[in-house]
């Protein structure tokens, strides 16, 4: 399932995030990627102070954690500290699937979902799309600035050539209580029926029934 997030970043954020990125230092992305990534891996990576760091790490976390719809599809356990990833014209990252363990070691997790977070605007650059192979085949994905996409971290993945222009994304993966996409995808659609009709019909037994079932999934399905 992928899931696209429109604002996830609020006009604010976004502006706060752009000051401090358009300060701060790339350096190659090769150096962060494992031994198979680092042959179709050609992109940069922030190098930024702690400081700039611990602040968009803030911001970002913030709006994760209060946004609904990524709260719903994600069902967030752990998570890495997100990257900032910069393509200039010719730049690329070819098929791969992302690392399974992540974290410094006493902390690790396992990486269930994965998160592509656009920054700047599609009409201000060329190429640079995602694009990931479903089961009903590819899908490419380039959103306005602050949208973000979450996509299965077990899917084979790989961002399209920029030719002009310049890509700026926030990348961060999650260990989700809820380890199966498939039983995942079934949580998030249930819970967008049960919050509709928590909405239209609260006092219904089918919506106490639908919430139950919800609740009792989860507790059936989930890890802590
Ligand atoms: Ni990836």
């Amino acid at each position: 399932m992928l899931v696209e997030i429109n604002d996830l970043l609020q006009p604010a954020q976004l502006k706060k995030i752009d000051e401090i990125l358009s300060k701060a230092e790339f350096v190659d992305g090769k150096l962060t990627a494992g031994k198979a990534a680092s042959r179709v891996k050609n992109n940069e990576e922030l190098k930024g102070e702690p400081q700039q760091m611990q602040l968009l790490i803030r911001i970002l976390t913030s709006a994760m954690a209060h946004n609904p719809t990524f709260r719903s599809a994600v069902l967030p356990y752990r998570m890495a500290d997100p990257i900032f990833a910069r393509y200039q014209s010719g730049m690329t990252y070819g098929d791969h699937v992302d690392d399974p363990l992540m974290g410094l070691s006493g902390q690790r997790f396992r990486s269930d979902v994965s998160m592509t977070l656009f920054l700047r605007d599609p009409e201000t650059y060329q190429g640079g799309e995602l694009v990931v192979r479903t089961t009903f085949g590819e899908k490419q994905v380039k959103l306005k600035a602050g949208s973000a996409v979450i996509y299965p971290s077990s899917s084979l993945h790989h961002v399209a050539e920029v030719t002009q222009g310049e890509r700026m994304v926030a990348l961060a993966w999650m260990q989700s209580y809820v380890r199966d996409p498939a039983q995942r995808e079934l949580l998030y659609e249930l819970d967008l029926a049960r919050e509709d009709l928590l909405t239209s019909a609260p006092e219904a037994e089918s919506t106490g029934l639908v919430d139950k079932s919800y609740a009792n999934l989860l507790r059936m399905w989930g890890d802590v």
